[in-house]
């Protein structure tokens, strides 16, 4: 991604998207109950959070979380929201598709129990996130598909998947839900959806 998208994002942020949506994703509130975790605070990392509904979402059910975009309008919006309600979100301003290693806060010795990664297709992060999850952590993913139907989302295929190919970057995973299809948001709107939960496996693949 170049200086230009980034700006493209902080203008698009500027000028208002996304600020009625406000609701966590629906895939996160239903798993949220049932993910295992030993930790007594639990971590996660959002990855290309934008205004951060899924991070505020997880802080205020008492997860820790590290929220990463590029867009620095988004990251302001998302800091002063926990600030105001004294939540412990860390904003982290990177580009996600630069191969640039995780900083400090994100990298080895802070590892997360659940990665999510929604609405943000970028699949070669996919494998490199397993690295940030301990062993047993959960990686929660949604990506738009190409599609021809009337829905909403990016209009390039460039940012949508093929059927299957959100479940194919997961190599390396424990799969633990699949889905692809049409999902209607609380707003109203439509979106054709892949859906996946996977797991870092609890000990490392032979060979
Ligand atoms: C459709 S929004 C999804 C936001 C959020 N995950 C959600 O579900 O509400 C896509 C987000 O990806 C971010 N993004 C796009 N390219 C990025 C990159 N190269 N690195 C980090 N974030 C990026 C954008 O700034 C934007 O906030």
């Amino acid at each position: 991604m170049s200086h230009s998208d980034r700006e493209k994002w902080d203008t698009r942020y500027r000028d208002g998207a996304y600020a009625a949506r406000t609701h966590p994703s629906a895939l996160l509130e239903e798993w949220m109950p049932k993910l295992v975790t030993d930790t007594a605070v639990p971590r996660a990392i959002d990855l290309a959070c934008g205004l951060g509904r899924n991070s505020l979402y997880l802080a205020r059910q008492g997860w820790r979380v590290i929220a990463v975009d590029i867009s620095t309008v988004a990251l302001e919006s998302l800091a002063a929201q926990a600030s105001a309600e004294e939540l412990p979100i860390d904003c982290v301003q990177m580009d996600l598709e630069n191969g640039q290693p995780w900083p400090k806060l994100i990298g080895a010795g802070s590892l997360s129990d659940l990665a999510i990664m929604m609405r943000y297709t970028n699949l070669p992060l996919i494998e490199r996130l397993r690295d940030l999850l301990k062993p047993g952590g959960y990686l929660l993913a949604e990506a738009h598909r190409i599609t021809d139907a009337d829905v909403a989302g990016p209009r390039g295929k460039r940012f949508r998947v093929a059927p299957g190919q959100l479940r194919a970057a997961a190599n390396g995973y424990e799969l633990i839900d699949y889905r692809e299809g049409i999902v209607k948001d609380p707003d109203g709107r439509r979106s054709d959806l892949a859906q996946m939960l996977v797991r870092r496996p609890m000990t490392p693949a032979a060979g």
